[in-house]
């Protein structure tokens, strides 16, 4: 059973990084193995719609880090994606990764269904609740089943790095998302 955390900020040891940490050792705590895919330290350019991925399912021609992140997204049982706001939406990296896996997952037999993704977002102050719905629609046009938090929204708040540790509501909201991803993990996957 394994869980990727795509990280979709492009700030080093920023709040997604700080949320995503807290995250993977409620993960390793429960023995549920965890990688974080840093989307800065790759390439992934935006899908520039030739659909090529429908002549040739799972394969795209832009030549850049795609394979392995296509490769990992399938042979995993959870998926979490998580993002800073950017002018009240997705960092363009996230939505790269939704864009090209997401299509290229369309031109397949629905590979990514019954996998479970949560969200986690981190902002400022505005354009959360709209961020945090365009990965929700990601999964559920997928097939992924949507995990929750049962404390509150997966948001949190803070602008400089490592604010996010502040804001208490925000980092028990991210543990207790982890531990309902290893609940529902264990029901359905082992
Ligand atoms: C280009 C840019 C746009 C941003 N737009 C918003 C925004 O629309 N709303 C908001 O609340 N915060 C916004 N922020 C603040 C970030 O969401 C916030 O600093 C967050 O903690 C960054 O996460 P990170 O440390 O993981 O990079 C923006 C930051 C940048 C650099």
């Amino acid at each position: 059973m394994k869980i990727i955390a795509v990280n979709g900020s492009p700030r080093k040891g920023g709040n997604t990084d700080l949320l995503l940490d807290e995250m993977s050792r409620i993960f390793e705590r429960n023995q549920i193995e965890t990688e974080t895919i840093f989307l800065r330290d790759l390439e992934l350019k935006p899908c520039d719609a030739c659909r090529y991925c429908r002549q040739h399912p799972g394969k795209c021609h832009i030549k850049d880090d795609f394979p392995p992140i296509f490769e990992k997204s399938l042979a995993v049982e959870g998926i979490i994606l998580a993002t800073p706001v950017y002018f009240g939406s997705a960092t363009p990296p996230i939505k790269a990764f939704m864009d090209r896996v997401g299509y290229a997952a369309k031109g397949m037999r629905r590979p990514l269904e019954r996998k479970i993704g949560a969200g986690v977002v981190v902002a400022r102050r505005a354009g959360q609740n709209f961020t945090l719905a365009q990965l929700y629609f990601f999964f559920a046009v997928l097939g992924i089943i949507i995990v929750p938090s049962p404390h509150y929204w997966t948001i949190a708040f803070g602008r400089e790095k490592g604010k996010v540790a502040e804001d208490e509501e925000g980092m028990v909201t991210m543990g207790k998302l982890a531990e309902n991803m290893v609940w529902l993990a264990k029901k359905l996957y082992s």
